[in-house]
């Protein structure tokens, strides 16, 4: 039977609500919710989805997530970092793609100057018509500043969990400064980015009601972009040995499967119809044959396929088996569209501001 009551589209979501949809099991329930979500999908923002060609910039990090396979701890990785004239090389091949928005990620790397960033974003938003989404971790409000100045649009920055003590125990602060990423978020908005932030789905020690209130938490910040994907333990990494972690009762822990993606992609969905949720490299990681798809029905509605030159984007390497690590730009983009097609959804032909929009409100 299921435990939960029938869902409404924009229902009221509580606490107690999306943490019975997160425990729910029942196969009927959960195909009910995600209909809602699907429906909520194309209502808010349409049919059309929305590619945005990821940069990994560099692989090099001065922060130690307990999680991270790129984290600076991990001393056989092989570290790379573009320079000015690969990166104007792949928002080149992104917009020859027909990619009408660049994302540049990179780990917490110093030796990305800041005004040199804004020098690459200048130049890339004079040579081609792209918005600009930076993920580049927790930097100075004067770096966001300059940055949005340079022409930046949209900035991802994950809180990766609302509960404080899992958050500080798989974040060792640097030194000199708390890290405090819902601040940084709110700080974004007043720049004038779209933000974007996410969490992991199944961290050890991670309970339902943590994730009931991540969800309630995207609303609260009324984001953007949410991006959620799940934990995929890497075992290089002190949370994948387990050197690292809290006890909880084992009835509480979430899992990290497939299914609970999807449910909290769905929930995402109905607790935040406008936003731009993204199908994750994470869940293509868990299911390589479906879980685009899958993430695309359920509540999904942006695609980021990899626009990093091949032999860097194997050392990106942030969780272990990742999707599209040895694929070219090229095969990825042919890829994409396949699975889009198939699905009856087409790519998108504007910019995809929050709410399907092509223009900033
Ligand atoms: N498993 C799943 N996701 C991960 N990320 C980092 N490490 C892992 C992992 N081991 C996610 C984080 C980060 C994003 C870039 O990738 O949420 O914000
Ligand atoms: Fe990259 Fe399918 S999307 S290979």
């Amino acid at each position: 039977m299921p435990s939960t009551t029938p869902i409404a589209d924009g229902a009221d979501l509580t606490l107690a609500t999306i943490t019975a949809w997160l425990r729910e099991t029942d196969a009927a329930a959960l195909a009910e919710l995600f209909d809602a979500a699907d429906r909520t999908r194309r209502r808010n923002v349409g049919d059309e989805v929305q590619l945005r060609g990821l940069i990994e910039l560099s692989n090099h990090c001065r922060r130690q997530c307990a999680y991270c396979g790129i984290a600076r701890d991990r001393k056989d990785l092989t570290r790379y970092r573009l320079d000015r004239e690969q990166i104007l090389e792949c928002a080149a091949t992104a917009k020859r793609l027909g990619y009408q928005t660049v994302v540049m990620q990179a780990g917490e790397d110093p030796a990305i100057r800041a005004d040199e960033m804004a020098g690459i974003i200048r130049e890339i938003k004079s040579r081609h018509d792209v918005a600009i989404t930076l993920s580049l971790g927790e930097r100075n409000d004067d770096e966001f500043q300059l940055w949005r100045d340079a022409g930046a649009d949209r900035y991802l920055i994950r809180f990766e969990t609302s509960d404080h003590d899992l958050y500080d125990i798989i974040h060792p602060s640097l030194p000199y400064r708390l890290s405090d990423r819902v601040a940084i978020l709110k700080r974004l908005r007043e720049i004038g980015y779209e933000i974007g932030s996410g969490v992991m789905i199944g961290l050890p020690g991670q309970r339902w009601e943590d994730l009931a209130r991540d969800i309630l938490l995207f609303r609260e910040l009324d984001l953007d972009m949410i991006g959620v994907g799940p934990y995929l333990p890497h075992p290089d990494t002190p949370l994948g040995r387990g050197d690292v972690g809290r006890e909880i009762d084992p009835d509480e822990q979430v899992p990290n499967t497939e299914e609970m993606t999807y449910k909290v992609v769905a929930l995402t969905r109905l607790a935040c119809p406008e936003a731009n949720i993204p199908s994750t490299t994470a869940l293509a990681t868990i299911n390589k044959g479906l879980g685009r798809e899958l993430g695309l029905m359920r509540g999904a509605n942006v695609v980021m396929p990899n626009v990093t030159p091949s032999d860097c984007r194997i050392h990106y390497e942030i969780y272990p088996a990742k999707a599209c690590i040895t694929e070219s730009a090229e095969a990825c983009f042919a890829c994409m569209l396949g699975r889009i097609h198939a699905l009856g959804r087409r790519v998108a032909t504007g910019k995809g501001y929050r709410g399907g929009r092509n223009t900033r409100n």
